[in-house]
């Protein structure tokens, strides 16, 4: 395994950073990937926004949790401040647990205490649980106000930030409850990262990794040689592993963005990772640990089913070993309760679960059903592995 150290960044390219736009007609935007980018929210928020009246006397209301907002909500509400918009800023719990209607609810007392009004623009700073709960705000309150992401984690930035999916938990279902709705900008500061453990970067870069597999061989090569790098914020490629990231789930999106087909690909690992998390009670594995065991799994299912070569697997493996990844099952874990689960998914047809399969590095293929005996064959061997 690879030595860990603490941070700094170092980067190199351009200071404007990358652009990558969404292209999704009247719904387009762009992704802004730049180191300090914090700092210029305010001109970026203000221009994304032209064209519908504002920004002057306009509300920014920017949801956040308190740790993100010791560390990063002066530097934003200085830059909005700076650029003309009124600041309204919500505090909201961290963590899953909070990823609720009761949550979403408070926010929209707050709202309501204010009386924002329609050119009020949502700003959500911080992970995967802030930007969906107000990614749902922005969707329903006043039927939809204008959403601007600002990611601080590895996960955010690469994944939930960009595809217009928002929602919460309902019961013990995970988004449940939610809608679709696109941003107008995603504001990604890597420098951000610095402060996130290395545990939390580890787990966004499941996703990175998923987008070499499902989509990009070139990108997965380079990964893999700079993963100690990349995890230790020492790589001068970060930037770009994160632009070319949301590239990839950008195009994704842009050809499916109601998720009825090709979005599916995007699920690749999430088949078996979801059903470690829900069997776990959302407490063991964080989301990008869950996804790289359930890359595996999706491997060795493709290999039963003569779809995904052993080199495949093993180049993933390795990589996934190398980034400090566990990649065996935990003995503890009972193949029947993961099986079972696979069953109840609602994505699953007559018991049988669907699995997004990789038949190569850089290719993926959503909706092989994979029979029982199947997905037990390979959860046998993951334990070996
Ligand atoms: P998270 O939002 O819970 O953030 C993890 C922790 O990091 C939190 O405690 C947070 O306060 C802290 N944090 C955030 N930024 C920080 C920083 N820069 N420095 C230090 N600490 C920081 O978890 P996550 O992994 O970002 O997101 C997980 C959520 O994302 C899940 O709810 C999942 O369902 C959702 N998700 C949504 C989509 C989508 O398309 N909408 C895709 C993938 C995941
Ligand atoms: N995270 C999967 C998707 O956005 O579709």
């Amino acid at each position: 395994m690879i030595a860990i150290a603490e941070p700094p960044i170092h980067r190199t390219g351009s200071a404007s950073g990358e652009r990558v736009r969404v292209e999704l007609g009247e719904r387009s935007y762009e992704i802004v990937v730049a180191g300090g980018a914090l700092d210029r929210a305010g001109v970026e928020i203000a221009a994304a926004l032209a064209g519908k009246a504002g920004p002057d006397g306009r509300t920014a209301a920017i949801l956040v949790n308190p740790a993100v907002h010791r560390r990063y909500g002066m530097r934003l509400e200085s830059s909005l401040t700076a650029a003309g918009f009124n600041i309204l800023t919500i505090p909201v719990t961290a963590g899953e647990t909070h990823k609720t209607l009761r949550t979403v609810s408070r926010i929209f007392d707050r709202l309501y205490e204010h009386a924002v009004d329609r050119r009020t623009v949502i700003v959500a700073l911080g992970g995967g649980v802030i930007g969906d709960v107000a990614g749902y705000v922005a969707a329903s309150y006043q039927r939809g106000l204008d959403l601007v992401q600002v990611p601080t984690t590895l996960l955010a930035q690469v994944d939930s930030s960009v595809g217009g999916k928002t929602g919460v938990n309902f019961g013990a279902a995970k988004n449940l409850i939610g809608a679709f709705h696109q941003p107008r900008l995603v504001l990604i500061d890597p420098d951000t990262l610095r402060s996130l453990p290395l545990r939390e970067r580890r787990s966004g870069m499941a996703e990175v990794i998923k987008y070499g597999v499902i989509s990009d061989a070139a990108f997965y090569d380079r990964v893999s040689l700079e993963i100690g790098d990349l995890l230790n914020l020492t790589s001068g490629f970060l930037d770009q592993a994160i632009a070319h990231s949301c590239r990839i789930k950008a195009r994704v999106v842009e050809a499916d963005e109601r998720d009825l087909g090709l979005r599916a690909i995007l699920n690749f690992g999430h088949t078996v990772g979801h059903a470690l998390e829900a069997v776990t009670g959302y407490r063991v594995y964080r989301h990008g640990e869950a996804i790289a065991l359930g890359m595996v799994s999706a491997c060795l299912v493709g290999e039963e089913m003569g779809i995904t070569g052993k080199n495949v697997t093993g180049s993933l493996v390795d990589l996934l070993r190398k980034a400090g990844f566990a990649v065996s099952l935990d003995p503890g874990m009972d193949p029947n309760a993961i099986i079972c689960l696979l069953a109840l998914d609602k994505k699953a047809i007559g018991g049988a679960a669907r699995f997004v399969l990789a038949p190569k590095i850089g290719e993926a293929t959503p909706g092989h059903l994979a029979t029982d005996a199947v997905v037990r064959s390979a959860l046998a061997r993951q334990r070996l592995i």
